[in-house]
């Protein structure tokens, strides 16, 4: 299984994943650097992505993670915390785009 990552320069980056990983610990495994400053625990809001696909898939938000994205800026309807993202086999072929 796997995401791609579009990083902010454009690039893309295809990575495999093992369900039960966030989308942060996926990112972290394979260099990419967000700004991750609570170390996954959902309060920072530097892991801060824009989820391009699959978004019915994605597990429901919480409401600490709604919290957490309502002090981040440039927030949209796509936008998701990637250390609160648990992936599954039905998240294959993910589209994280860092911002
Ligand atoms: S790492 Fe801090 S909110 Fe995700």
């Amino acid at each position: 299984m796997s995401i791609t990552f579009v990083l902010k320069d454009g690039t893309k980056k295809v990575v495999t994943f093992e369900e039960g990983q966030t989308v942060l610990q996926v990112a972290e495994k394979s260099r990419i650097k967000l700004n991750s400053n609570c170390e996954g625990f959902g309060v920072c809001g530097g892991c801060h992505v824009k989820i391009e696909n699959l978004l019915d898939k994605l597990p429901e938000i919480s409401e600490k993670e709604d919290d957490t994205l309502d002090k981040v800026s440039g927030v949209g309807m796509n936008s998701r915390l990637a250390c609160q993202v648990v992936l599954n086999s039905s998240l294959d072929g993910l589209v994280v785009k860092l911002v």
